[in-house]
């Protein structure tokens, strides 16, 4: 194995990807307390709601109330999921200074998932990312079924550049490339960005790993010898997209934090304080939460730390 990189960026995406899911309602003043937890935790990346339709998805439907009342650190940048121009008005409205925009590289899903063709989400798109650079916003883009599709199998990788080339040329800083049914395979990773990269920096871009085969971290480190260093993950593992069937959580942060600290590749993500944010969340869902790190503690397991890096990375 051949890794160079020192240091990950990792975008903590269990505030809405993980919470997006869930069947049954979380206090506004819970989700709070967990951004603020995963801040503290020393996360400097996380994803705090989305302004999509509530009828949609009602798990968001507070995110106004939510970014409001979020004890903002000003080194933490707080991005919401935007699905269209409503969306963006409703950012603006929040004081929000980052946003996600997301579509797809297959068509059933994206039709699906916000209702548009892949085409119809660019037309969509092109203002509102026009306007929001124009509020001084920064905007991040997902490519959504990269490694596979629920509803047309499997997705041509041409798919997956032709369409992350297009969200960077609309003026997204970064594109995070999605395995959002978690059938990837480390050899599909080398495969697909492989190709992107012939084209795109690696500076450009995150992955976005669900783990619902059990593939995420060897699929992260497939991804880091690519010399990618982003990686979205959520906290405990929670996660999953209500309009792909069959998605469960997403790379869990513990556990990809307890791999890279036994790697020597700098976080700033404190594990005992993470483990800690995640707490926080589990007692108001109905399932325990799938992440393995998490499970290990709470089972009663010494936490371990692999490397100094992690203790010492927040005070
Ligand atoms: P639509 O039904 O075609 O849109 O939905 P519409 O314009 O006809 O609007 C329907 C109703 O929603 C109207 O209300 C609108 O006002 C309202 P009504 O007149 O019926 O009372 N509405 C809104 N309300 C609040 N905020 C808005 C908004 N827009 C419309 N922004 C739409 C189209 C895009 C709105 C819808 O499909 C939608 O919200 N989809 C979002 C689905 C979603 O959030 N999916 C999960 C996130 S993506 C994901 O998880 C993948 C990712 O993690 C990466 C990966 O894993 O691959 C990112
Ligand atoms: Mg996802």
């Amino acid at each position: 194995m051949k890794i160079t990189i020192d240091s990950v960026k990792i975008v903590e995406v269990g505030p809405r990807d993980g919470l997006q899911n869930e069947k049954v309602t979380i206090p506004t003043q819970v989700k709070i307390d967990y951004i603020t937890a995963l801040g503290d935790a020393g996360l400097r990346v996380i994803e705090a709601g989305a302004f999509v339709s509530p009828k949609w998805v009602p798990q968001m439907a507070d995110t106004t109330d939510v970014y409001r009342d979020i004890p903002k650190d000003p080194g933490v940048e707080y991005p919401v999921l935007v699905p269209n121009m409503r969306g963006l008005e409703r950012a603006i409205e929040a004081g929000v200074k980052s946003i996600a925009i997301f579509t797809a590289s297959s068509e059933t899903f994206n039709k699906r998932n916000i209702n548009m063709s892949i085409d119809e989400s660019f037309e969509n798109y092109a203002p509102v990312v026009m306007r929001a650079r124009g509020e001084g916003m920064r905007v991040r883009g997902y490519v959504s079924t990269a490694f596979g599709c629920p509803y047309e199998g499997q997705v041509a990788p041409e798919k997956v550049l032709e369409v992350s080339a297009r969200l960077l040329d609309l003026g997204c800083y970064e594109v995070s490339v999605g395995d959002t049914i978690g059938v990837g395979t480390p050899m599909q990773v080398q495969g697909v960005i492989g190709m992107l990269l012939q084209v795109i920096p690696a500076s450009k871009l995150a992955m976005h790993f669900h783990d619902t085969r059990g593939t995420a971290l060897a699929n992260t480190l497939a991804a880091l010898e690519l010399g990618i260093a982003t990686f979205d993950a959520s906290s405990g593992g929670l996660g999953g997209c209500p309009y792909a069937p069959g998605a469960s959580g997403n790379l869990a942060t513990e556990d990809l934090v307890y791999m890279l600290d036994s790697m020597n590749i700098v976080t700033g993500v404190n594990l005992n304080r993470l483990v800690q944010a995640s707490t926080i969340i589990a007692p108001y869902l109905d399932h325990p939460l799938p992440g393995r790190y998490l499970q290990a503690c709470t089972k009663g397991t010494m936490p371990f730390a692999t490397s100094l890096s992690s203790s010492a990375a927040v005070q």
